[in-house]
């Protein structure tokens, strides 16, 4: 391109974010649904959402889960909630905790019938997560 012509590039020229082609905040609102339902049906994750059990409560857990999914997916470029490391470091979440919390991520993500690079790059962005989720609690 010479120097002297600008490259005007509009938004429908750029390829849609990660978090549109899973079908935006419709389709999320609908995981997050299953992914807690997922959760909240397994007895030794729903034990860490203890305070889930109030509907207020689970109505915000959901909508951070939304924004942070969002945010992890491209379709924003901030999450306002709390750093993931400071929400987990005082829980104890073991590996054995985290895998098992992915495997209902993964059993939920594919009811939705995503793409499939679309699905795996969402579940590695999650699974990526384990360093700041699973911290050993001090002796
Ligand atoms: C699979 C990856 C996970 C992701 C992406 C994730 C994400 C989140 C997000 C976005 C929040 C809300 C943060 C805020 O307040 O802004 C949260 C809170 C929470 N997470 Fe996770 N989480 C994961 C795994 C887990 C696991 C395995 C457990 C325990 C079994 C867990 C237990 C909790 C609890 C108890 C809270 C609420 C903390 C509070 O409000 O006091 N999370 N998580």
């Amino acid at each position: 391109m010479k120097s002297d012509q600008i490259s005007i590039m509009s938004s429908s020229d750029r390829e849609p974010s990660l978090y549109d082609q899973l079908g935006g905040d419709r389709k999320m609102s609908l995981f997050v649904d299953y992914f807690l339902d997922g959760v909240m049906s397994d007895s030794e994750l729903a034990c860490y959402h203890a305070k889930f059990q109030d509907s207020y409560e689970m109505e915000l857990l959901k909508f951070k889960l939304v924004q942070f999914f969002k945010f992890k997916l491209d379709g924003q470029a901030h999450y306002i909630g709390k750093d993931m490391y400071e929400v987990h470091k005082t829980l104890g979440i073991t590996d054995k905790l985290f895998d098992k919390a992915c495997v209902v991520f993964t059993q939920q993500l594919r009811r939705l019938k995503p793409k499939m690079p679309v699905f795996r790059e969402f579940i590695k962005r999650i699974s990526d997560l384990r360093p700041c989720i699973v911290i050993p609690l001090p002796k």
